[in-house]
């Protein structure tokens, strides 16, 4: 209950999915949350919700993508906390155009680059200093396990933008190993999240994509939370520069087992 006690945790893209569930189990877990987000509808109603259970969160509107906004992000969590321990790079885009390599159009590349890695650089970027000042922190960013291996159906810009976090997550770490900071990347599968939805809307496209998981089921977004809470917390002391994967055994397999065909 207390992994996170007197830690200052911001999560990037937390009005929903993946990085709401996070900030739920970081608040529970003792930490001060900050949930920053694009979505200023959704994004208070978030924090709401959150400290209708009792958490100590706040919202804060930024795109990712803004080296400005990125700084502002960082210090609202400075000027309201006086800390941050913990970032969790998690803002990310899945545009229905990023397809192919030759029919993906270069406005929908830059978009998915500009939030998706140019994005977590900037929190890195903003955020490594305001953590030094802190005493050191665990920084975790969000790339995917097609940053380890290709997809059939192709996103180009996707997979480019996810392989771009993992290997300068990687940098990072280095950088940063003999200064208190430590940085990992969490490479989830399939989770059932809206990012997902309208790709898996359909139901023989969702049949097919099952076909190649293990396990035979998608992942919640509290499993991918509880793994970021390792990384987050001193559990994981010892790990920087790592690709944790949480994929349901997709990347372990070769073929998926006969009787889930
Ligand atoms: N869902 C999956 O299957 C899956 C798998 C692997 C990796 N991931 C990665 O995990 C992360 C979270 O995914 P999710 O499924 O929870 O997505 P989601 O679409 O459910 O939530 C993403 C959140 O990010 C916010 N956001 C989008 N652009 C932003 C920007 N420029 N600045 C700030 N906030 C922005 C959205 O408003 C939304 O609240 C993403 O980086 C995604 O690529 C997801």
């Amino acid at each position: 209950m207390d992994r996170l006690a007197g830690k200052v945790a911001l999560v990037t893209g937390a009005a929903g999915g993946i990085g709401f569930e996070t900030a739920r189990l970081f608040a529970a877990e003792g930490a001060r949350v900050i949930v920053a987000d694009a979505d200023t509808t959704k994004g208070p109603l978030s924090v709401e919700a959150l400290r209708a259970e009792g958490a100590d969160a706040a919202f804060v509107a930024a795109d990712v993508s803004d080296d400005e906004q990125a700084r502002a992000m960082v210090d609202f969590a400075m000027s309201t906390h006086g800390a941050l321990h913990v970032l969790f790079n998690n803002a990310g885009i899945m545009p229905a155009d990023d397809g192919g390599t030759l029919e993906t159009p270069v406005s929908t590349w830059d978009r998915v680059m500009g939030v998706n890695l140019r994005g977590v650089w900037l929190g890195c970027r903003h955020g490594i200093p305001a953590m030094l000042e802190s005493g050191g922190g665990s920084i975790i960013n969000a790339a995917s396990i097609v940053a380890l291996m290709g997809a059939a159906t192709a996103q180009i810009a996707y997979t480019a933008s996810k392989g771009g976090v993992l290997s300068m997550t990687r940098e990072i770490a280095v950088e940063y190993a003999r200064r208190g900071i430590r940085a990992n990347a969490l490479c989830p599968g399939p989770i059932d999240t809206p990012l997902l939805a309208e790709l898996l809307s359909e139901p023989a496209q969702r049949a097919r994509r099952f076909v190649h998981i293990p396990m035979g089921r998608l992942g919640q977004a509290t499993e991918i939370a509880k793994a970021a809470l390792f990384l987050a917390s001193d559990d994981s002391s010892f790990m920087t520069g790592s690709a944790m994967v949480v994929d349901g055994g997709i990347t372990a397999a070769y073929v998926t087992p006969e009787d889930e065909r």
